[in-house]
């Protein structure tokens, strides 16, 4: 087998809320070779968020070891784009300005920048609404931009948190079906986390269920379905009873997570 591009290994981490501690995540361990498509799944709480967080090297105290590429991740670098649940877009800015922010670090000409902002809405279908700001653009539209400043930058890996969460059913289905399309031609590794099951079997190669108190893998499923995925089809709904079993019976599950914002200044939006 191929060197993973991403390892965990024994990760655990833990916050102090009011002087006591709160363990997140307990004894870690994924590996995810170059290509993957890994969804992680859990019930709100579980340390979702707090993984990709730690992945992407915007917090770097944890116990264990976190590897990109066989390197110690060590703060916010390149390697990784991050797209969140809710887009985070700068109502003042363009789509393709919004966009073009994913190159904040990127050595380029303007005349550069402007091309691959161009090719990256054209990859996302938003060809007409370059110069649409936020507030003209539906949800779906939206999170496109999203996804396409986590992808500009050309990243490694694309993680991916909660980001159809804040859809409504038929745009979540659309876009799970936009980000296969993004996928097929970028063949980008990709992470996401979500608390819908549906979602993790529609999407991905290896599912990891987690369980909560503190975040652990409860059982790690291979989807060999070939793509595209029947929703209504024997195997689908048998994996779908499987994971949702595996979440439901550990009594934390809640069908639909809170929204939860987090701050995050603009240099690491823009990775
Ligand atoms: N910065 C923080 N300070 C204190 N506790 C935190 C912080 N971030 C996350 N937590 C706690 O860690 C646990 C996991 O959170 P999170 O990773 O956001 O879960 P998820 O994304 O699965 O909903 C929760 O109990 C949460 O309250
Ligand atoms: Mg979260």
């Amino acid at each position: 087998m191929n060197a993973p591009i991403v390892s965990f290994n024994q990760v655990g981490k833990s916050f102090e809320v009011d002087g006591l501690e709160l363990e997140a995540i307990r004894d870690f361990n994924l590996h995810i070779t170059e290509g993957e498509f890994v969804a992680i799944v859990g019930s709100s709480g579980c340390g979702k968020s707090t993984l990709l967080r730690l992945l992407v090297g915007l917090d770097t105290e944890f116990r264990g070891a976190i590897e990109v590429d066989g390197k110690a991740v060590k703060g916010v670098g390149s390697e990784c784009g991050i797209v969140f649940q809710e887009h985070r877009l700068f109502p003042w800015l363009s789509v393709a300005d919004n966009i073009g922010l994913g190159l904040v670090n990127a050595v380029l000409s303007p005349a550069q920048r402007q091309e691959r902002v161009a090719a990256f809405i054209e990859l996302v279908g938003l060809n007409d609404f370059a110069r649409a700001f936020p507030h003209q653009l539906s949800g779906g539209m939206a999170q496109r931009v999203a996804i396409a400043r986590g992808l500009v930058a050309s990243p490694r890996i694309l993680l991916l948190d909660e980001p159809f969460g804040a859809l409504d059913a038929l745009t979540r289905q659309q876009m799970q079906d936009e980000l296969l399309a993004i996928r097929a031609r970028s063949k980008i590794t990709t992470v996401l986390v979500t608390h819908d099951v549906e979602e993790a079997i529609f999407l991905a190669d290896r599912v990891v269920v987690l369980e909560p108190r503190p975040g652990q893998i409860k059982q790690v499923v291979n989807i060999d379905l070939p793509h595209p995925r029947q929703r209504s089809s024997f195997e689908f709904h048998q994996l779908r009873e499987e994971l949702l079993h595996e979440l439901t019976n550990d009594g934390h599950y809640q069908p639909v997570a809170p929204v939860q914002v987090r701050d995050v200044p603009l240099a690491f939006i823009a990775v």
